[in-house]
């Protein structure tokens, strides 16, 4: 029988044989892996666990926490800041930086979340997962402490990115700059298997993600590449177009990665929708690293998302990621408005 490469087995390969990742961060993978791991056995439980529901609390975002929201935050800080692998986290659930204990060691790398994306598909048993982002920390052997502009790298300095999907089956998809590579979690073995080697998005396809309730709010080009999607075989694409929205960008994200597609949300023109709403630090980048990483492209209709510089942690964008002849179309009806 063959042996089955677990996440262990693929991180020591990658850096012996590709220098892709460093000690520091193979550490931090396997620490954040085994984080996802407990948050998909809290998810599993549900309502036996006590974790559905609301916490009554906002998080800096204005939204309504979930119990679930605070506790995926608790667990992956817990499990991060002891290594010594890490300067600072950040994530959506926190209004700043989280600092590493003095009692602690301090690494030369910086972590980001979105603990628990898809917060609104909690209590309805709908896949949702955990999406995180690793960047270097700037001037770490000065001995200087990170401050939140540390965190305020474009997108293509990313170490590594990778997400987790809680859903029929608990998967982490990952990339350190090599790929795309996703396992799958062996519940009885507690491991993660690769399973889903090389992962690569078809250039084309003929499937659309966008929450449709919004397209009052669209800008013009948006609006009419999804009028062209849904003319169909007689309109200007010349083929019939599906829709999908699971409203939990990871688990959209992750059909696409497996059988191509595009995934839309835009900026609009309601007061909240004007600069997106998805969060560049903990959503965009990682996600679009991944995507572009498995021959995707991805962008916020006017610029390739992994070049913009942020200017705020929580700063919100638009994004067009997925299939790449569909996101260039995108972008070219963004370039011919313009
Ligand atoms: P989060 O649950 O982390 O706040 O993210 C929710 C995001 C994203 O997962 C999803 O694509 C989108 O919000 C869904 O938004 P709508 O409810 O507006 O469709
Ligand atoms: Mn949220
Ligand atoms: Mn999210
Ligand atoms: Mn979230």
């Amino acid at each position: 029988m063959k042996r089955k490469t677990t996440l262990t087995q693929y991180l020591v390969e990658q850096q012996r044989k590709k220098q892709a990742v460093s000690a520091e961060v193979r550490l931090l993978i396997e620490t954040v892996a085994r984080a996802c791991k407990a948050i998909g056995h809290a998810v599993g439980k549900g309502a036996l666990g006590g974790v559905l529901g609301s916490l009554g609390t906002e998080n800096v975002q204005g939204e309504v926490q979930k119990k679930l929201d605070v506790l995926s935050n608790e667990i992956l800080l817990e499990a991060n800041e002891w290594g010594g692998h890490l300067a600072a986290m950040a994530s959506e659930e926190m209004e700043t930086i989280y600092h590493i204990p003095n009692r602690y060691p301090k690494g030369e790398y910086l972590l980001l979340f979105d603990p628990l994306d898809g917060s609104s598909n909690i209590d309805v048993n709908v896949s949702i997962g955990t999406i995180f982002s690793v960047l270097r920390a700037p001037h770490h052997a000065s001995g200087r402490d990170v401050d939140e502009k540390d965190f305020l790298q474009a997108g293509k300095e990313q170490v590594a990115a990778g997400y987790a999907v809680y859903g029929p089956q608990s998967m982490l998809v990952l990339t350190v700059g090599a790929g795309v590579v996703g396992f799958t979690l062996d519940r009885e073995m507690g491991s993660w298997v690769l399973t889903h080697d090389n992962i690569t998005i078809p250039e084309q396809t003929s499937e659309f993600a966008i929450n449709m309730s919004n397209m009052r709010h669209w800008e013009a080009p948006v609006r009419r590449y999804i009028d062209e999607c849904l003319a169909g075989k007689s309109g200007p694409l010349g083929k019939d177009y599906n829709m999908r929205w699971i409203a939990s960008m990871v688990a959209d994200v992750h059909r696409i990665l497996s059988r191509g597609g595009i995934f839309m949300y835009p900026r609009d023109a309601r007061p909240s929708g004007r600069a997106g709403k998805l969060r560049i630090m903990y959503e965009a980048n990682p996600m679009s690293f991944i995507v572009e990483q498995a021959g995707g492209a991805a962008t916020d209709g006017s610029r390739r998302i992994l070049d913009i510089q942020p200017e705020a942690l929580h700063q919100r964008v638009g994004v067009v990621l997925g299939s790449r002849a569909e996101v260039e179309r995108v972008q070219r009806y963004h370039a011919e408005q313009a």
